[in-house]
């Protein structure tokens, strides 16, 4: 039996690397078995199953942990169980020459799991289970959900002591999941479209606000080249230092945007309808088809199928596209324009109209007319503005989305959809979400594989970028409707989404049916694959069973590598 080597606490411990080589070669790690705790015997089944599978021999039972607060519902099998190598050598695959194809290397990479640590505020102790996935890019059309033969979970999940340190394993066979051929988002071309944005330079700055990363993602290369897409940046209360700083941000990230403070004295509405005038008085309008306003927290997360869309619609006419909220009651409420969060989309023509007529667009009468009740709206100056000196009418494109939620957005994010925008994703009251994080993986599989789903033949389903589920009662349900995790905006009728949504089945959360790693954080790796990062918390209020307690009392990181294609 090798020493293991405890410290203190090895997450503020010693870096000399001479002891933590000493320390790789001593280690001892434990396996875990599946760790949910659940009412249902079929899990027990499973358990078993995923348990007999396990191609490392057990040789040594440990009764149940001390870290868990009580033992498994059955009391039968041991929730935890403790491996001893028979080799102590170490197995590491040689990584140094990353310039091409990526290896496969299932270490434990003690710094990066005890930054995890305290970065997501996690056990000492907790699961951790790197999975390699291997793109099989194919002439198929995009499913939403792919069924798969391979298991997710190879053998056991695995606990992590971070106050220890262990051995490289041998990766288990990656999964491998077949993609549609879609583009890479780098090879976008967004020179028909200008994009007028109006914020304040406060929210443009501050790190949890700041929309610039989500910008590279839509308005460049990734590589700090522009895709040909402009942005008309409005920003309030800017000083000239400000306005400076900001394009120089925007300029080093290769964002081809131009900037021009607002008139901080006009109303909000105003600002909002003054960004169509000021693209289309940009000497670069005259290459362009499409000038959209957008918030600063919408998201194009598939630039591809957003032209491919566009190319659809006659640009020499005077059009108006958008969506409405799907929301019925938020359009009962503010009235059927085009919701700005989710993008409104003004052919050239169109602003053209709305130039000529600002004067009258933008008066005092005009602002007191485009007030909801919740002051005055932009997006129903806008609205008005057209249709008061227009035949044209908003014309709906379903696949944009305002996003007027609130609460748990998995089941919106988890259904397999392919967005055309996202928005309200920074919280403050909406949703919280990372788009700019879920869309990392396109690099290695292309734009439709983000939030693809992948489902396994042990019930994991992967919604790509968003998070990866364990249904341990199996997919009992119809995987094509929305779950109802979140809620409308108050006043909930039960059926507000259901006219852009379809009725949506009953949520999962408290029934002891699901639990899942939501992903924080994704990274293009220096060899070309992905790392995401699937976080999930015993104490999330989600994961309970029905009678209260925990699915499970370990908190868990799941890590998923995605390699290109063409890997040796
Ligand atoms: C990595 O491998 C490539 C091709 O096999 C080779 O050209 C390159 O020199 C190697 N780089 C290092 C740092 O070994
Ligand atoms: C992008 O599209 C524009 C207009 O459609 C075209 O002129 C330009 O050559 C394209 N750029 C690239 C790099 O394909
Ligand atoms: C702009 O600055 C003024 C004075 O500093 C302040 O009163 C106002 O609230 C600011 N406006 C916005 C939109 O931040």
């Amino acid at each position: 039996m090798g020493a293991t080597i405890t410290r203190k606490n090895r997450c503020f411990g010693t870096r000399n690397p001479l002891a933590r080589a000493l320390a790789f070669t001593c280690g001892v790690f434990f396996l875990g078995a599946f760790l949910f705790r659940s009412e249902a015997a079929d899990v027990r089944t499973a358990i078993l199953k995923t348990a007999t599978s396990a191609k490392d021999a057990v040789t040594s039972q440990r009764p149940l942990n001390s870290y868990y607060s009580e033992g498994l519902g059955d009391g039968d099998d041991t929730p935890m169980e403790k491996w001893e190598s028979a080799d102590p050598e170490p197995t590491k695959t040689d990584v140094t020459n990353s310039s091409r194809t990526p290896s496969m290397e299932c270490g434990y990479d003690m710094d990066r799991l005890c930054d995890w640590q305290k970065k997501y505020q996690l056990q000492p102790k907790f699961e951790y289970v790197k999975r390699y996935v291997q793109v099989s890019r194919q002439n198929i059309p995009r499913k939403s959900m792919t069924k798969l033969q391979q298991q997710f979970l190879p053998d056991f999940m695995k606990v992590v002591d971070t106050k220890k340190t262990y051995h490289a394993e041998e990766c288990p066979e990656p999964l491998t999941v077949p993609v549609t051929m879609s583009p890479f988002p780098n090879t976008a071309n967004a020179s028909d479209f200008m994009f007028g944005v109006s914020t304040t330079y406060q929210r443009f700055t501050d790190p949890r606000t700041s929309p610039v990363k989500e910008w590279t993602y839509w308005l460049t290369d990734g590589q700090g080249t522009s895709n040909g897409g402009k942005l008309i940046l409005m920003l309030i209360n800017a000083s000239d230092d400000d306005l400076e700083h900001a394009s120089a941000k925007l300029r080093a990230a290769g964002i081809d945007a131009d900037i021009f403070r607002s008139n901080p004295s006009m109303p909000m509405a105003v600002r909002y309808l003054t960004l169509v005038p000021t693209m289309y008085y940009h000497p670069a309008t005259s290459t362009k088809r499409w000038l959209v306003t957008a918030d600063d927290d919408t998201f194009f997360p598939s630039m591809h199928a957003l032209t491919e869309q566009f190319e659809q619609y006659d640009h020499t006419q005077p059009m108006y596209i958008g969506t409405l909220s799907e929301d019925t009651q938020q359009t009962a409420r503010h009235g059927p324009s085009a919701f700005g969060g989710a993008g409104v989309f003004v052919s050239v023509p169109m602003a053209h109209l709305i130039a000529s007529n600002y004067d009258t667009c933008r008066s005092d009468a005009a602002v007191r007319a485009a007030d909801s009740g919740w002051g005055p709206q932009g997006d129903i100056l806008l609205r008005r503005c057209i249709y008061d000196h227009s035949d044209v009418r908003l014309t709906l494109l379903h696949s944009l989305w305002q996003l007027d939620l609130y609460g748990d957005p998995s089941g919106f994010y988890e259904s397999g959809i392919k967005p055309l925008s996202l928005h309200h994703y920074r919280g403050g009251g909406w949703h919280v979400a990372h788009p700019w994080h879920y869309t990392k993986v396109a690099s290695v599989c292309g734009e439709d594989c983000t939030l693809q789903r992948f489902q396994t033949g042990d019930n994991f389903v992967v919604a790509n970028g968003f998070s990866v589920a364990y249904y341990p009662r199996g997919i009992d349900f119809d995987a094509n409707q929305f779950e109802r995790t979140f809620a409308p905006a108050p006043e909930d009728k039960g059926w507000n989404l259901d006219y852009a949504m379809g009725p949506q089945r009953p949520a999962l959360q408290g029934t002891g049916r699901k639990i899942s790693w939501d992903l924080q954080e994704a990274a293009v790796q220096a060899d070309g694959s992905v790392s995401q990062v699937y976080v999930r918390k015993h104490d999330d209020w989600r994961w309970k069973n029905p009678g209260g307690s925990w699915m499970s009392d370990v908190d868990g990181v799941m890590e998923l590598v995605w390699l290109p294609e063409g890997r040796e």
